[in-house]
């Protein structure tokens, strides 16, 4: 399992050097054992893609679904996996957008893309990180940003981290995300503002935040254009009521926001 998060954060680095930067930034300020809450990827909900075929896919590193969630507005449902005994590995999200819920439209470019996976995990099985499907166009890109942000990371960006999210509670400098955003703010990063700086709060026993995506010049297939890639979370979580025990699971509302780290700069 090491092996496969090394190689996700190394993936998700060359495609956010902000996050490479605020890494930095933490350890210069003596965080030097940096210790991952979760990770999240994003999938479709077809075929070798779809959600259950992760839980195969995990199952062979010991980590099992764990709560089920949903995304009405943005149409997904997602799960959170976590490891059968080591709890020091981070918590892995995993949403899949609901295809059919979108456009005929989106739904033909998606189509395509997921026929080319298929064929490919058939043969080579499922991996991570993986693009397993061509370079989409700029002009697909903007359609499919049109109706669903997530839709257009996903088919530009395939199977990889679109964030890591550092665990505040294993920080050493710092005690508070309060504490942790003033830090992110000084060192002149922008945090994500959408449903406030902080969503969640001690009552529902997270409290999270996320830098905005890293912007980075893509080459499509036709053209190269500026878009948003992936970004950088914070999460500090806080004992359920009655108990010494850290809350491990995850706030839907919250969550909802963060997705919107990677909606182009209003
Ligand atoms: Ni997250």
């Amino acid at each position: 399992m090491k092996q496969l998060l090394d190689t996700l954060w190394e993936d998700y680095l060359a495609l956010t050097p902000d996050a490479k930067r605020l890494h930095e930034a933490f350890q210069a300020a003596g965080e030097d054992n940096i210790i991952n809450d979760h990770i999240a990827l994003r999938t479709f909900n077809r075929g070798e893609l779809a959600l259950d075929k992760f839980v195969e896919f995990f199952a062979k590193f010991d980590y099992v679904p764990m709560d089920e969630y949903h995304f009405e507005e943005k149409k997904l449902r997602a799960y959170h996996f976590a490891h059968k005994t080591d709890i020091n590995l981070p918590k892995i999200f995993v949403s899949e957008l609901l295809l059919e819920e979108m456009s005929e439209n989106v739904q033909a470019i998606c189509n395509s893309l997921i026929e080319e996976a298929d064929a490919h995990i058939q043969q080579n099985g499922l991996m991570l990180p993986s693009m397993p499907w061509r370079t989409i166009s700029a002009e697909e890109y903007l359609s499919l940003r049109a109706e669903s942000e997530y839709a257009a990371w996903l088919a530009t960006f395939g199977l990889r981290a679109n964030h890591f999210t550092v665990s505040v509670n294993h920080l050493t400098t710092f005690k508070t995300l309060e504490s942790v955003n003033d830090f992110i703010k000084s060192s002149n990063f922008e945090l994500n503002q959408s449903g406030g700086e902080i969503k969640g709060n001690e009552d529902v026993c997270l409290k999270q935040s996320s830098t905005m995506a890293n912007t980075v010049e893509w080459e499509f297939a036709d053209r190269t254009m500026e878009i948003r890639s992936c970004f950088y979370e914070f999460a500090q979580r806080f004992n359920i009521p009655g108990t010494s025990e850290l809350y491990q699971g995850f706030v839907a509302a919250s969550a909802d926001k963060i997705f919107e780290s990677t909606d182009v700069a209003a």
